[in-house]
């Protein structure tokens, strides 16, 4: 792909104003874009209507932006996201039927948990999670079932950066952090009491494809619910959903 004077390739002019978006600023103008884009205010506006003329954005009548319904389309299409939820959500849902609160499905992705799914009941604990959105791997549940299972390579970059507490429970100091993620490892889940936000626990399991841990299924909870039907929950719904995924695809 041809680069700009800057070195940049358009593929990553692309991505950066794409990736300008997110659940608060849905909606800008050309010049919004290009301003969070830090590009060239004609780059953008040019870029901006390729963009358009592909259906990957859409324009209103005042001439202000937002992805497309084309972008979502190509997104869903064939992605391993799509393939994980559909076999997940039937469980997901059983899980959701008997502990009312929020069930998520979470996958790493460049470093942190990211949320590809989420059940909740309009009477359930406070939480954060957002489809799309991310959380660190060390402080939310379903980030440490997947560090506790990620390659050695990831699991030592995350121990040696800093670990920035969410609330005052998270974990921070790599030594206890270490044995926490041996501890999941062994037991095939974590009770995450306080981590992300005081008020809540979060409770995750790894999911397996033919033995790999490729996702992680979480429960968030009042901080002081008790757990083990949730676990029980937890446990049988990833099972459920790993036969699923080692099943051959249609
Ligand atoms: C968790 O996964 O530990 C978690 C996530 C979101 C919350 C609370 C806990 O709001």
């Amino acid at each position: 792909m041809a680069n700009s004077s800057s070195g940049e390739s358009v593929a990553e002019r692309i991505a950066r104003i794409l990736e300008t978006f997110d659940a608060e600023r849905s909606v800008q103008t050309p010049s919004e874009i290009a301003r969070r884009a830090g590009l060239p205010s004609s780059t953008a506006h040019r870029l901006v209507t390729e963009l358009v003329g592909t259906g990957l954005l859409d324009r209103d009548a005042d001439g202000r932006v937002r992805l497309g319904m084309h972008l979502w389309e190509v997104a869903q299409r064939g992605s391993r996201a799509l393939r994980l939820r559909e076999a997940a959500l039937p469980f997901m849902e059983l899980v959701h039927a008997r502990v009312r609160e929020h069930i998520q499905l979470a996958v790493l992705e460049q470093g942190e948990a990211l949320f590809l799914e989420r059940l909740s009941d309009a009477r359930a604990v406070s939480n954060i999670t957002r489809i799309a959105g991310r959380l660190p791997l060390h402080a939310s549940s379903s980030g440490l079932v997947l560090l506790a299972f990620a390659d050695d390579e990831l699991r030592e970059r995350v121990l040696a950066r800093p670990l920035p507490a969410v609330t005052a429970d998270t974990v921070t100091d790599p030594g206890r952090l270490r044995e926490l993620l041996a501890r999941i490892r062994q037991e095939g889940i974590v009770v995450a009491r306080g981590f992300v936000e005081p008020v809540s626990t979060g409770v995750a399991v790894p999911i397996r494809q033919r033995g790999r841990v490729i996702a992680a299924l979480s429960v968030v909870l009042p901080r002081e619910s008790p757990t083990a039907g949730a676990v029980e929950e937890l446990r049988r719904a990833a099972a459920g959903i790993s036969r699923r995924l080692d099943e051959p695809a249609e």
